[in-house]
């Protein structure tokens, strides 16, 4: 199904810019000791959540139609399976949801906290190392190669 592969490929731009700006902007907030304001603080962490979500769905659909996916661990076997194929069927899809539940536990963290600074520190923390971990295994050679 190329056109889930397309979607999922220029989707994530839109996520990696995103994330991006989230923990750059909690970073600087927790630092900064700043207030944490609704219109910016809260609509760029809650965006990033929504978008990392919506690339998930589609990383799921993803795993289960390509042949890079689950088919391939069905045709070759775990040990089968090259590095680079490796990367596209087993560690990408399960490093990100990995992260994208980091992401969601950052969320719901910096929601329960009452002081402005612990909300980006959440935020940062969580977000960060899961922008960390999903950077960590893109298949970059493939998707901008
Ligand atoms: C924020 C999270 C994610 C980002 C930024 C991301 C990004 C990417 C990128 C850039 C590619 C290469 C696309 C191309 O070659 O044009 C890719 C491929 C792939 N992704 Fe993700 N992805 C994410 C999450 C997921 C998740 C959660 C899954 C599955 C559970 C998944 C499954 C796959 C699969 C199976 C491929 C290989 C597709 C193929 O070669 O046919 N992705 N992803």
């Amino acid at each position: 199904m190329e056109i889930v592969k397309t979607l999922h490929s220029y989707f994530a731009y839109i996520v990696l810019l995103i994330l991006i700006l989230a923990v750059i902007n909690a970073l600087t907030g927790w630092l900064g000791k700043k207030e944490f304001r609704f219109e910016k603080d809260l609509r760029v962490s809650l965006f990033a959540l929504i978008l990392s979500h919506i690339q998930l769905l589609i990383g799921l659909v993803l795993f289960f139609v390509s042949a890079n996916g689950l088919k391939a661990i069905q045709a070759l076997g775990m040990g089968g399976l090259n590095a680079p194929a490796r990367l596209l069927a087993v560690e990408h899809p399960f490093t990100n949801i990995l992260a994208i539940a980091l992401i969601t536990i950052g969320w719901s963290r910096h929601k329960k906290k009452t002081d402005d600074t612990a909300k980006f520190k959440s935020i940062a923390i969580f977000y960060g190392l899961g922008l960390l971990l999903i950077l960590s295994r893109i298949p970059w050679g493939q998707w901008l190669g």
